[in-house]
């Protein structure tokens, strides 16, 4: 059994990851050798910005999917979706379809980094409530939540939280470095995620995996990357 990515922009064309086919194996390959078996590709859903049609999303992945194969990379790629918290997300979660991760029993979201939801907890709460568990990604972002550990603690009691690899490593700044450490120290991640847009990206989780190994040692680092995630994709919110 091998690690499962929550996060990663590995599908071509479809928002700001990869850019070709090429490319997307050249990514995927690179997570491969990392470990990783499981891939969700969970291209962005941001209005103003990308929202790739489902059909496009299922062309990308059959293509990506094929090429991996001709290639013989033993990586399985999972769909989801990385929704922004805008008008588009909040009317689909009002309708009950936000793009989810294969399975329904989980989807992805981000908040603006700026000015974090009020009530974020309460709305997570109520949707948990109608059966699917909500995953914040990168929390190390939300650098006004990461300066209240209690609202954090309240967020992470309803919604997983999954911290980007590369900002263990300092590779998005030294803010989110030091929160993603300090969510990662505290135990208030639940799990790992690449995140990667490019190689740029994969390199980077590479060396946050290091990180995690060296500070949290191999059990916890195998909870966090292989364990926790199967356990989010099944909707269940780890301990
Ligand atoms: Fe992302």
């Amino acid at each position: 059994m091998g690690y499962v990515d929550l996060h990663s922009h590995v599908l071509p064309g479809l928002d700001d990851g990869v850019k070709s086919l090429a490319e997307s194996l050249e990514v995927v390959g690179m997570l491969g050798q990392l470990g990783f078996d499981v891939i969700c590709c969970t291209p962005h859903q941001k209005v103003g910005s990308w929202v790739p049609s489902s059909g496009d999303i299922s062309k990308a992945h059959a293509d990506v999917t094929a090429a991996l194969d001709r290639a013989g990379i033993a990586v399985e790629l999972r769909l989801g979706a990385e929704n922004f918290w805008d008008e588009l997300f909040l009317r689909r979660c009002q309708d009950g379809d936000v793009p989810a991760y294969t399975g329904e029993l989980a989807f992805l979201v981000e908040v603006p980094p700026a000015s974090t939801p009020p009530k974020l907890e309460e709305h997570f709460f109520r949707l948990r409530t109608r059966g699917q568990l909500p995953v914040l990604a990168h929390p190390e972002r939300y650098h006004s939540l990461c300066r209240q550990q209690g609202r954090m603690e309240a967020i992470g009691r309803t919604a997983a939280l999954v911290v980007d690899l590369g900002a263990l490593d300092g590779a998005h700044g030294p803010r989110a470095c030091e929160s993603a450490q300090w969510l990662v120290k505290e135990g208030l991640a639940h799990a790992c995620a690449s995140d990667s847009h490019s190689a740029k990206d994969a390199d980077a989780a590479g060396r946050g995996i290091e990180w995690l190994r060296k500070k949290v040692g191999e059990p916890q680092m195998r909870r966090m990357l292989e364990e926790n995630p199967r356990r989010i994709l099944q909707g269940e919110l780890p301990d």
